[in-house]
C-alpha cells in the first residue's frame, strides 16, 4: 500500500503495531507520541518512517505532524490516531482535574488531530481518517482494578460523536472518517490490570483471549486503504466477540 499516513500513539501497542505494517507494505509513516525515547528505538528500524515528539493535545504539535508529512514524504493519504491516555479511576475518586486532563488528550486531541489532516487532505478532495474508541463504551465500565473508569469511557464515547460529526462535514470534500474500537488488547495500556481481573475478563470473551496489537492494527489499516472506499462515519468493532454479552 503506497501511501503517506500519520500515526499517533507510534511509540507503543497498537500505534506502533499500524507504522510497523504500513512502512512493512510501502507506507511512508509519520509517527507522533509523547515519549520521545520508546518512539526513537521503534523507528529507528523502519523504512521510510519518521518519528515526532508530540503532543495531540497541542494545536501547533499536530500541524507540525502534518508539516513533517508533505515536506519528507510529499503529501498526507491517511491518519491513523492511536494516542490516548487511560484513567482507571472510580467514579467517586475521580478528580475533575484528572477528568478535565483526560478529555482533554482524548477528545481535544482527536479533534486537534483529525482537523490538522483534514485541512490538508481537502485541498487533494481526498483523504482517510481513523479514530480510536473503546470497547469499553459498550459496557460502561466502572474503573478499578486497571480497567477503564468514567473520565476513559466518556471521552471514548465522545470520539464516536466527533468521528460521526466529521465524516458527515468532510464527506464532500472526498474525506473519509471512521473509528476502530478496540477490546482489550495487549499493550502497556491494560499492564495494571490485575491478574484476577485480567482472568474474569478473558472467561466473558468467546475467543478466551485478549487482541494482539496487529490485530486492531489490521482494522485500521484497512480502513485507510481503498478496499474501503465505500465506508465513512463507521466504528469498527474488533473485540473477540465481546460485546454480545455473556
Ligand atoms: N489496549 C487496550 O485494551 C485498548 C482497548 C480499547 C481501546 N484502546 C485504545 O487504543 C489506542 C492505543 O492504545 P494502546 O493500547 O496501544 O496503548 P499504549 O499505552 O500502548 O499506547 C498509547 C500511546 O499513546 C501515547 N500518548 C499518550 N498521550 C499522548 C498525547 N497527548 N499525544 C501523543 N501521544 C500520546 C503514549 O505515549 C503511548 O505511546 C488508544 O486510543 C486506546 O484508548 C486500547
Amino acid at each position: 500500500m503506497n501511501k503517506t499516513v500519520i500515526v499517533t500513539g507510534a511509540a507503543s501497542g497498537i500505534g506502533y503495531a499500524c507504522a510497523k505494517l504500513l512502512s512493512q507494505r510501502g507506507s511512508k509513516v509519520v509517527g507522533l507520541d509523547v515519549q520521545r525515547k520508546k518512539l526513537e528505538k521503534h523507528f529507528r528500524n523502519l523504512d521510510n518512517a519518521i518519528g515526532l515528539c508530540g503532543d495531540v493535545s497541542l494545536d501547533l504539535d499536530c500541524i507540525n505532524a502534518v508539516k513533517s508529512a508533505v515536506e519528507n514524504f510529499g503529501g498526507l493519504d491517511g491518519l491513523i490516531h492511536c494516542g490516548a491516555a487511560h484513567s482507571s479511576a472510580r467514579w467517586d475518586e475521580l478528580d475533575p482535574n484528572d477528568m478535565n486532563r483526560i478529555l482533554e488528550i482524548n477528545v481535544t486531541g482527536s479533534f486537534l488531530i483529525a482537523r490538522a489532516c483534514a485541512n490538508h487532505m481537502k485541498k487533494n478532495k481526498s483523504g482517510s481518517i481513523v479514530l480510536t474508541t473503546s470497547a469499553s463504551v459498550l459496557f460502561g465500565v466502572t474503573g478499578g482494578n486497571g480497567q477503564g473508569g468514567p473520565a476513559y469511557v466518556s471521552s471514548k464515547g465522545a470520539v464516536i460523536g466527533l468521528m460521526r460529526s466529521m465524516a458527515r462535514a468532510l464527506g464532500p470534500d472526498g474525506i473519509r472518517v471512521n473509528a476502530v474500537s478496540p477490546g482489550i488488547t495487549d499493550t502497556p495500556m491494560v499492564a495494571s490490570y490485575t491478574k484476577e481481573q485480567k482472568t474474569a475478563m478473558r472467561e466473558r470473551f468467546p475467543l478466551r483471549r485478549f487482541a494482539k496489537p496487529k490485530e486492531i492494527a489490521e482494522g485500521a489499516i484497512f480502513l485507510i486503504s481503498d478496499k474501503a472506499s465505500f465506508m465513512t462515519g463507521e466504528n469498527m468493532h474488533i473485540n473477540g466477540g465481546s460485546n454480545f454479552g455473556g
